[in-house]
């Protein structure tokens, strides 16, 4: 079998940049070490040959070298005769892929503050919703328990939300699936083909950029700056890329907060139906609003090839794992063709329970949202403290801030952390292709005290990281699940 590798020029692009006075062969090291850590260079992948990286890199050989030598020692490097050097774990490395917060409670002490999920417990009356849904189940037993659209009732609610949203909606255009995750995943599949250029946010939701991956799609990054969408940019992307479908959030992005702006909706609505690409925007965090800025309209009131997904994870809870599309009538029979193969429906008890979620309210409950304020500004206050130079700018909605570093040290950062008892997502992580590594992404979905600790870890991580390296044996940052 021929053996997988990495080139030269692609380290050099994912390496950043050399730490003034840090030796070259300690930063090739622990540039390295963290990729390899990291998994963007997977464990097996041959590296190129030291007289290719030296050239690409433009350094002397012997940093290379010694470099290997050092990441060969730390367990990072296997010299294979005839086949050079191969990426690999240090015995006893634990795989946190995607899903690891899935992963048994015994994989993470008890003592560990998580900062790694964008989501919150479940809401006040959550236990009631369930109790008033089980109530109402009977009547829906003399029946097949299949319902590839969802329940009528829901559905019926969801499209009046879009109606007061102002964005006339009939019930037959929503579809309810397993989250919002499931609802991108499908419409993605159900409308590109496989090496079509499909654009993705970057940074974006982690998941969803897999998603797009994984439907065989070449990605098309589009970035997003802590302040939101370059809008010439974003024009002059999808005209020259002509991308089949562009996957996006615009309320409330996730990580960076940002909520696009009107006037931006209609011209990325123009550029879109010129390029003749179908929307795919993510509403996820679309009721997390915790300040009162304007509220735009959804993409689809200016672009009809548009679906929208919509979720009760943020808004609710994300163990009700219920969301939904809003589907234009044309591509209706795509969407349903397609879902038909995954999973022919929803299930019935959730979708009664959020029937009755939705008929008191969609938005955020009052109280979570005076906690998600709380916690936003203690977050905000100790964060100088704890990263002297962080920038960030409060976002008007969403679970979390997106800090930038005052170096690009964010996948450093994230390892340091967890040796204090602290769990972050370093930015690469986010990242649709690379980089990213200047940011960390920190939500505030917990009591304020526990954010007072967990600023006080992070400032402890801060600081040891920058007298480091230290070795990162084992260890890497936990995957981003919400
Ligand atoms: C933007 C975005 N999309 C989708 C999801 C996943 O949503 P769901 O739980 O509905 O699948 C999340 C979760 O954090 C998210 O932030």
């Amino acid at each position: 079998m021929p053996l997988l590798g990495i080139t030269a020029s692609r380290i050099a692009e994912l390496l950043a940049s050399p730490s003034p006075g840090v030796p070259a062969y300690r930063w090739l090291a622990e540039g390295l070490q963290l990729l390899i850590a990291d998994g963007r260079i997977p464990s097996g992948y041959a590296l190129p040959s030291e007289r290719r990286l030296t050239e690409s890199l433009a350094v002397s050989r012997t940093t290379v070298t010694k470099a290997y030598s050092v990441l060969g020692e730390a367990g990072f490097l296997t010299a294979r005769q005839g086949s050079g050097h191969l990426a690999t774990l240090p015995a006893g490395s634990r795989h946190l892929g995607v899903g690891g917060a899935l992963l048994p409670d015994g994989e993470v002490a008890e003592d560990f503050l998580d900062l790694t999920c964008a989501a919150s417990r479940a809401p006040a009356g959550t236990a009631e919703a369930y109790a008033a849904a089980v109530a109402k189940l009977p009547r829906y037993l003399a029946g097949t328990g299949y319902a590839t659209g969802g329940l009528p009732e829901l559905r019926e609610l969801i499209a009046a939300r879009y109606a007061e949203r102002g964005l006339p909606t009939t019930p037959d255009q929503i579809m309810v699936v397993s989250g919002a995750l499931a609802g991108v995943s499908l419409a993605v599949r159900a409308l590109t083909r496989p090496g079509q250029p499909v654009l993705v946010e970057t940074p974006s939701y982690p998941n969803a950029i897999d998603a797009v991956r994984r439907s065989g799609a070449r990605l098309i990054p589009l970035p997003v700056e802590p302040t939101g969408w370059d809008p010439e940019l974003t024009t002059a992307t999808i005209e020259t890329t002509k991308p089949a479908a562009a996957v996006m959030i615009l309320d409330f992005h996730n990580p960076t907060g940002s909520l696009m702006p009107d006037a931006q909706r209609a011209s990325l609505a123009t550029a879109l139906r010129r390029a003749g690409t179908v929307a795919i925007i993510d509403e996820t965090m679309l009721e997390v609003r915790l300040d009162d800025p304007p509220t735009p309209l959804p993409l689809a009131a200016y672009l009809s090839r548009c679906i929208l997904v919509g979720s009760s994870s943020k808004s609710h809870w994300g163990g009700l794992r219920t969301g939904w599309l809003r589907v234009p009538r044309a591509l209706l029979p795509r969407l349903l063709q397609a879902r038909i193969a995954d999973d022919l429906g929803a299930p019935f008890l959730e979708q009664l329970v959020l029937t009755e979620m939705l008929s008191h309210s969609a938005a955020l409950h009052p109280e979570r949202r005076d906690e998600l304020r709380a916690a936003r500004k203690v977050m905000t206050d100790r964060l100088p403290e704890a990263i002297p130079g962080a920038s960030w700018v409060v976002p008007a909605g969403g679970l979390s801030l997106w800090v930038g570093l005052p170096a690009a040290r964010a996948s450093q950062l994230a390892i340091a952390a967890q040796k204090v008892g602290l769990l972050i997502s370093p930015g690469p992580q986010f990242a649709a292709t690379h980089g990213l590594e200047r940011f960390i992404r920190l939500p505030y979905k917990d009591p304020a005290p526990a954010i007072v600790e967990a600023m006080s870890r992070l400032g402890r991580a801060w600081r040891s990281q920058q007298e480091l390296p230290s070795s990162t044996r084992g260890q890497r940052p936990r995957s981003v699940v919400a």
